[in-house]
């Protein structure tokens, strides 16, 4: 059936304006005032913003991590990232050394199919590159549409690749038109770190923190750069927790390296004395990068801002604090790392950023969907709101006052890392291809309604791969 959206106002990554959006088939047909509604369901938006669906770049749903499995899965994830209103997620499809990519790929997504209540992608990791691997990249890019490959420079004896690696795989994605993404740190010298604090006994969840100083990611961030720039290829760091990793990046565009850089509401809000509290509490609080003196926090708004950072990921990465994060009670280093913030990600940076007047509305939707729908080959079929783009629209009511809190949140684990903080504006409700999947808060979607979306590649456009897109 048709919909029109009537009386809200439609902002955009540029523009802001009244107007009524006719939805037809799932995608946009007509944007106008008073559009005709007599053969369509009206959904009243007086007083309410009207935004492109959120786009996380940056998801780990069902994922084996640290000697367990995350909490949330394809379904209990989605349908919270929904609830804060994000209707696609590119999640990290994780591989194993000697085992064909494609065998990673269809476990992702099995764990993904029938789950998911809104669209969804892979990125995939690179851990290490032979000929095999070579073979596969591009084959996996044309028939899976995975455009983009992760690197891991930390996490030493699990995920992290070395250098080698790391360049080679820039090497590759310059060839076939994929994009690099890097978690950045060192992980040889945590590594030290880590076995050096556990000979001193120092095994409180703070020394999680301590032996992964800003350092440990400005160093391996300017190499990521360095290397980025040999390779005449594109690189996109993942969560920015810090001031050093954040002039690394701005110096390496200012040499005109093409390198992007993404933060997560945790390093906006919260800093490294929350790793301190009693009672092993602190382990609600490990991130990888961790997170930071409260100084950064500012750093980071503003690099939001000026656009030296471009995005905001929420690293969803969720475990109970409770059976999960209690395996590293007396072991810093066996706390699994991450936290629940897929469903908050938006509401955060509305309220703290645009309410409290470091980021505009327009840049809002930019950092939360329309860079990445064109970083990441979706746009202009998502991450904005024009004719002929996927009807994925989020009815955001910009002053309504809620406290986060794991009583009222919809994601599966036992505590909400920002319990108690109060935000302003909340989606009221969320369509997905022209599909209601929350409407008026309530989650009326289909589990297994979201559809896998293949993606272009590096600067290009869905719909024909000869068209570029300006990022
Ligand atoms: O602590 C984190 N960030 N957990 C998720 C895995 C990763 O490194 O992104
Ligand atoms: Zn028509
Ligand atoms: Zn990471
Ligand atoms: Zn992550």
């Amino acid at each position: 059936m048709k919909k029109v959206i009537k009386n809200g106002t439609v902002v955009t990554a540029t523009d802001t304006y009244q107007a009524d959006i006719l939805i037809e088939n799932g995608t946009i047909h007509q944007i106008g005032h008073n559009l005709p509604s007599n053969d369509a369901e009206v959904i009243d938006a007086t007083g309410k913003f009207v935004f492109p669906g959120g786009i996380d770049p940056h998801t780990h749903l069902d994922m084996p991590f640290g000697g367990t499995v995350t909490k949330d899965d394809f379904e209990t994830g989605t349908i919270a990232a929904a609830f804060g209103g994000t209707t696609t997620v590119i999640d990290f499809c994780l591989t194993n050394k000697g085992e064909p990519l494609k065998n990673s790929i269809k476990v992702w997504h099995d764990k993904s199919k029938e789950k998911a209540v809104i669209d969804y992608s892979f990125h995939l990791m690179i851990g290490e590159i032979n000929d095999q691997v070579l073979e596969e990249l591009p084959t996996i890019m044309k028939e899976e549409g995975i455009t983009s490959f992760k690197v891991f420079m930390a996490y030493k004896n699990v995920f992290q690749a070395d250098d080698e690696t790391l360049f080679r795989t820039l090497l590759a994605a310059k060839e076939h038109g994929a994009l690099v993404m890097v978690h950045a740190e060192n992980g040889d010298v945590i590594d030290f770190l880590t076995k050096k604090a556990l000979e001193l006994n120092q095994t409180d969840p703070i020394y999680h923190a301590l032996t992964r100083p800003p350092e440990v990611e400005g160093e391996a961030t300017g190499r990521a750069a360095t290397l980025t720039g040999l390779a005449d290829s594109q690189l996109y760091v993942v969560h920015v927790s810090c001031a050093e990793a954040a002039r690394k990046i701005a110096e390496a565009r200012s040499k005109g390296i093409d390198i992007w850089g993404e933060t997560c509401p945790q390093y906006l809000v919260l800093d490294q004395s929350y790793l301190e509290k009693p009672n092993f509490e602190g382990a609600k609080y490990v991130w990888s990068p961790p997170l930071r003196e409260k100084w950064n926090q500012d750093v980071l708004w503003n690099a939001l801002k000026t656009g030296e950072l471009q995005t905001i990921g929420s690293d969803q990465c969720s475990f109970d604090f409770d059976g999960q994060k209690s395996l590293g009670k007396g072991d810093f280093s066996k706390i699994p790392n991450g936290g629940p913030i897929i469903e908050d990600r938006l509401s955060i940076l509305f309220s703290e950023g645009v309410k409290k007047g470091r980021i505009s509305l327009n840049q809002f939707v930019d950092i939360t969907s329309t860079k990445v729908a064109k970083l990441f080959g979706l746009y202009p079929k998502k991450g904005t709101i024009a004719v002929g783009t996927d009807a994925d629209i989020v009815i955001f009511d910009p002053n309504v006052e809620r406290t986060i809190s794991a009583k009222t949140h919809h994601m599966a684990v036992d505590y909400n890392a920002f319990e108690g903080m109060e935000v302003i504006g909340e989606p009221v409700s969320v369509l997905s291809r022209g599909e209601f999947v929350i409407r008026d808060k309530a989650f009326i979607g289909t589990i297994g309604g979201g559809k896998y979306i293949k993606r272009a590649r590096y600067g290009k456009t869905l719909e024909t791969e000869n068209n570029s897109v300006p990022i």
